[in-house]
């Protein structure tokens, strides 16, 4: 409405004003300046009266669709985060309980992949971080997989859309394998100094399973290198029996056999006596005392030279291991599916 009577149109800005800085937006309703101006219009003549009245009434009806105007948004709901672990449109109440906030807590896999890490930078290691996006060359090609090879069926895991210089798509790693080319490279300084190639490198993994207590899409490993001169296969074995016995806190037996990865020659299935029953057999090994834990062998010459390390000079070993797994038979956990799942009543059993 258009205002031709003065005190109204001045009585109108001041509102206005007024109401932006409300908080209560009713509280307009009962401004001095609105109450001001019914005063006035008991005051005036009466052939004055109808027009000022209208007027006012006008001005009334503004301020009235204005607070209606602003309760409705104040109501409207709050825009839903999908990140949220919660529907945030749940009254406070309603929501489950949260983990005690004022020390937050760690997820149960990264505690145990510090304890992890420690055992293994006593051990003279470094830990490298793997990464969450990789090129074909890295996951295959530099692994010494031949183009078209089965074995890459073992490896199907997530894809982008996005693709590489070679127009190959852009993938979830689906083992940390992926980071080995890398990490010759950066380490490889090392060999000319006279020093040992010794790296760790945790990370998280994808892979296209069907799951199960024992399967999930994503998960995480840990990558081990080791390349010096005369490296064997007897000092793998040494540094995975020792890293086990340290983080189970026991004496356990290994035991490895002949299996096939195109990144090592030869190539070792790797495991151990079932540090939760002690081989006595229970449903974590599923009664057979032994479980097999990782892959592992001597680096194939073509992954060495890949990443330009001569191969009649220096050998090396490598292993890749599920870290679920380990953490699994350590606190005697069944489904693997508990880790990503977010569920509250299993993290808090390691806060
Ligand atoms: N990358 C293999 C997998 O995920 C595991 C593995 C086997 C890693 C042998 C290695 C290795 O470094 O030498 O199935």
């Amino acid at each position: 409405m258009k205002y031709t009577i003065q005190s109204i149109i001045d009585a109108q800005a001041v509102l206005l004003e007024k109401f932006e800085g409300l908080e209560d937006k009713a509280e307009i309703l009962r401004a001095v300046e609105l109450k001001a101006l019914y005063d006035e219009l008991k005051t005036l003549p009466a052939d004055q009266r109808a027009g000022f009245g209208q007027e006012v009434n006008g001005l009334k009806t503004e301020l009235q669709d204005m607070v209606a105007a602003a309760a409705n948004e104040e109501q409207a709901l709050p825009a839903i985060d999908v990140t949220a672990p919660f529907d945030a449109n749940l009254a406070a109440v309603d929501r489950p309980a949260l983990l005690p906030a004022e020390n937050g807590s760690l997820h149960p896999l990264m505690r145990e992949l510090e304890t992890i890490l420690d055992i293994f930078y006593r051990m003279g290691f470094t830990a490298i971080e793997s990464r969450e996006i990789d090129d074909d060359f890295h996951m295959f090609g530099a692994l010494n997989f031949a183009e078209g090879h089965p074995a890459r069926d073992d490896y199907d895991t997530f894809m982008t859309t996005q693709t590489d210089k070679d127009g190959s798509p852009l993938i979830a790693p689906a083992h940390t394998s992926s980071m080995q080319n890398r990490v010759l490279l950066t380490e490889r300084h090392r060999l000319d100094e006279g020093r040992p190639i010794a790296a760790v490198i945790p990370g998280r993994v994808f892979r296209n399973e069907d799951l199960d207590a024992r399967h999930e899409h994503t998960f995480y490993q840990l990558e081990g290198i080791y390349v010096d001169k005369g490296v064997t296969t007897g000092q793998l074995i040494a540094t995975l029996k020792t890293f086990l016995q340290t983080y189970y806190g026991k004496e356990l037996e290994t035991k490895t056999q002949p299996f096939y990865f195109p990144f090592t020659e030869p190539s070792f299935e790797f495991a151990l006596s079932c540090p939760f029953c002690d081989k006595r057999g229970c449903h974590i090994c599923s009664q057979s005392g032994w479980i097999e834990l990782l892959g592992c062998g001597l680096i194939h010459p073509s992954v060495l030279r890949a990443a330009g390390i001569d191969p009649n000079t220096y050998t090396g070993f490598a292993w890749g291991s599920g870290i679920e797994r380990l953490v699994m038979m350590k606190h005697g956990i069944e489904d693997v599916r508990n880790f990503e799942s977010g569920k509250l009543e299993f993290l808090r059993q390691f806060v």
